[in-house]
């Protein structure tokens, strides 16, 4: 059997950059209250005439440059975004048009910011199993037109981006386990309550935007991204001292620190970027794994533990090595 091995990696956020205190100027919230409650210092935000299939092809096309590889060796395209732009076709057909890689399965995942774990997942899959030999794997969000900006406790902590990985089949790890979990029970928590088939109902007007309990939210996501650190850890016959760095979903620091302390790990072997891009949901773990990668901290063979959590609940890990 074949392992699922990253290849190259790829990232991109737009230009423009919405500070706190550009926040600050139009909502009742300060530079200091999200800095100090979230972690986060600004976020990007897409153009008007920017959509996720945009982002998407940016990193796409980074990653595949970063492999050495090009659309034609691309036999599996998966997105994974809540934000696509249109219905349908999918974001990952979109994309497989705009790279001229042709006929190969192409398909969106959604499971909001696990999404990238949920991809990998599959695509891990796919390719332990022989059905593909060189997967684009993207999570990239629009998430910002999905947001009321007029509520100070859920706007602040969101950003757009794109972050991609060429995932190959090769005789060495790879990617060594993946556990994915949900529970619709905790739908309410954290949702846009609205969507394409209950659009025209008169109870949706106005509702097509993220909803959060927040301090809910934060709970579980600390329970459930410890269990998952327990679990992948378990499986692998490894404790923390095994693993090189960490790669969490970025969504509060606050959380991240209290699960890598739950984890025994030190914050210096933590990849953050939060500060700068906020939440970019799906794309929030490529964008991290990416800098890393460019930035030389993340070296082959090194052990990379990836988690997320996001609405749905949704929850999971990648543990495997680089
Ligand atoms: N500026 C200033 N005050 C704000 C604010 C803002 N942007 N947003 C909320 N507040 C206020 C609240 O209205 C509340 O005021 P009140 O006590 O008068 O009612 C107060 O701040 C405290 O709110 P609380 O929700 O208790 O703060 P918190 O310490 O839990 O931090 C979050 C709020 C949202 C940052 C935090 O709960 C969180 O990050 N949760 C998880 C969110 C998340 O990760 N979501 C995505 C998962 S994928």
């Amino acid at each position: 059997m074949a392992f699922a091995r990253i290849m190259g990696t790829g990232s991109y956020l737009p230009d423009r950059v919405l500070t706190n205190e550009e926040l600050s100027q139009s909502l009742d919230t300060t530079d200091d209250w999200i800095r100090s409650r979230s972690g986060i210092l600004e976020r990007r935000i897409a153009a008007d005439d920017e959509f996720t299939c945009d982002l998407a092809e940016h990193a796409a096309r980074r990653a595949l440059e970063n492999a050495g590889r090009s659309s034609a060796d691309i036999d599996l395209i998966v997105v994974a975004t809540t934000t696509p732009d249109q219905v349908f076709p999918s974001t990952a057909c979109l994309l497989q048009a705009r790279l001229q890689a042709k006929d190969c399965p192409a398909f969106d995942i959604q499971a909001v910011c696990a999404g990238f774990v949920y991809a990998l997942d599959v695509v891990s899959k796919y390719i332990e199993s022989g059905a593909a030999k060189c997967a684009l794997v993207v999570g990239a969000e629009t998430f910002s037109r999905i947001l009321d900006w007029s509520d100070r406790s859920t706007c602040v902590l969101f950003g757009d981006g794109a972050g991609a990985m060429v995932v190959e089949a090769s005789e060495t790890p790879g990617i060594r386990s993946t556990h994915l979990h949900a529970d619709g029970t905790y739908a309410h928590l954290l949702q846009v309550p609205v969507g394409v088939s209950t659009a025209h109902s008169a109870l949706a007007q106005g509702k097509a935007y993220t909803e959060m309990h927040g301090s809910e939210v934060f709970r579980w996501a600390v329970k459930g991204l410890s269990e998952v650190v327990k679990e992948a850890l378990e499986h692998n016959n490894m404790d923390q001292s095994d693993i090189d760095w960490l790669i969490p979903h970025q969504a509060n620091v606050r959380i991240i620190t209290a699960t890598a302390k739950r984890a025994g790990l030190s914050m210096e072997r933590v990849v953050v970027t939060l500060d700068r891009h906020g939440n970019t949901s799906a794309a929030s773990i490529p964008l991290a794994f990416d800098e890393a990668v460019r930035d030389g901290r993340i070296q082959r063979d090194q052990n990379i533990l990836l988690e997320g959590f996001g609405g749905g609940f949704t929850w999971g890990s990648v543990l495997l090595t680089f």
